[in-house]
């Protein structure tokens, strides 16, 4: 059993954080997540009050365990915190965007605050926030994210920081990038993609299929699904999601794009809502690599710690001299 600073802030039987992916991350995941030992977050994106009351109330309704909601910042309207707040959520995690405005009504609730951050000025505002655990994401990340790359990333937040502690996201989708985000120096991992393609996720079953027969080369870093969506996301956020037709057609020309946005919008509209993904957007990290099926999340909750707990006991024996490192793929 991996016990560390995360497993302890909210009594966890695993190091593992489920990524609030914006409408993928419903109450029903959430749970499963939390119930499984892990720590699941509802992903409540840009804030659709509708929304987040049906996907928090089964959160609550469903999780026996600690539980969370995250939503982006800088889209945040008070009245949404509030709404979410008033769930009770045992943590709250912020991401993109100046955490400040927002500490005091998480902290009145009695809530744990969670930031996010791609860099080490976001991670220096986190500190200054008082966040009680810092996510180091790095450029790897499926969905929004900034440039830096999660091993070098990670450690320079980690030094940073300390003592507050952090934990590693992006690109994570194993028991090997668990283990690795540990010898890191965080305390654990949060993962989003690999949950993408779980059972329980909302995610379309053609996006999830998708994600299973790509590779992460797949994927690309783009802003063409911000502006045909007409969110102003503030620099440097882009969004890593699998090429498609839309994108291929895009990347590069958003001014054409911005330039002929009504016809195309109404044309992107349409294919998001009939699950045309080679027009509407997958958000998806590079370890679809090792995402080769749907599977149940506390199956995945379960693998990706006994299988890290595995490679960490293989590096023990490495460093006391009683094995000779081999790559060794994982058994699936
Ligand atoms: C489909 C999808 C939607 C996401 N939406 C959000 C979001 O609304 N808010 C957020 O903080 N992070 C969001 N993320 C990023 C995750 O929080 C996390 O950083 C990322 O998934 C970790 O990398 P991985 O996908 O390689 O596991 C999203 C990621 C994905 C894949």
């Amino acid at each position: 059993m991996l016990t560390t600073a995360l497993t302890r802030l909210f009594d966890l039987t695993h190091p593992i954080v489920l990524g609030p992916m914006g409408g993928v991350s419903g109450g029903m995941l959430t749970a499963a997540v939390s119930n499984a030992g892990g720590l699941g977050l509802v992903g409540g994106g840009y804030g659709d009050p509708e929304w987040l009351g049906r996907e928090l109330s089964l959160a609550r309704e469903q999780a026996n365990r600690p539980w969370g909601c995250g939503l982006i910042t800088w889209a945040i309207k008070p009245e949404v915190l509030d709404l979410a707040l008033s769930f009770e959520p045992a943590a709250f995690m912020l991401s993109f965007g100046d955490p400040r405005a927002h500490v005091d009504a998480i902290r009145r609730a009695g809530c744990k605050l969670i930031c996010q951050v791609q860099g080490l000025d976001e991670a220096r505002l986190a500190v200054e926030a008082g966040a009680d655990l810092i996510v180091a994401q790095g450029t790897e990340a499926g969905g929004h994210g900034g440039q830096r790359s999660t091993l070098p990333l990670v450690p320079a937040v980690v030094d940073l920081v300390a003592p507050i502690p952090v934990v590693a996201a992006g690109g994570i989708a194993d028991g090997r990038g668990l283990a690795a985000a540990l010898a890191l120096g965080a305390c654990g991992a949060l993962i989003g993609t690999r949950f993408y393609a779980a059972r329980e996720s909302l995610g379309h079953d053609a996006a999830k299929a998708r994600i299973v027969a790509a590779d992460g080369g797949d994927t690309r870093r783009t802003r063409v699904f911000d502006v045909v969506r007409d969110y102003s996301w503030p620099k440097p956020y882009t969004g890593r999601a699998l090429r498609n037709d839309f994108m291929a057609r895009w990347d590069g020309r958003e001014d054409a794009l911005a330039a002929s946005l009504s016809a195309e919008r109404t044309a992107f509209r349409s294919a998001a809502a009939a699950g045309d993904f080679d027009t509407a957007m997958v958000w998806a990290g590079e370890a679809v690599d090792l995402i080769d099926r749907v599977d149940d999340a506390a199956a995945l909750v379960a693998r990706i710690a006994r299988d890290a707990e595995t490679c960490l006991r293989r590096a023990a024996a490495l460093a006391d001299g009683a094995a000779t490192a081999t790559s060794l793929p994982l058994a699936r």
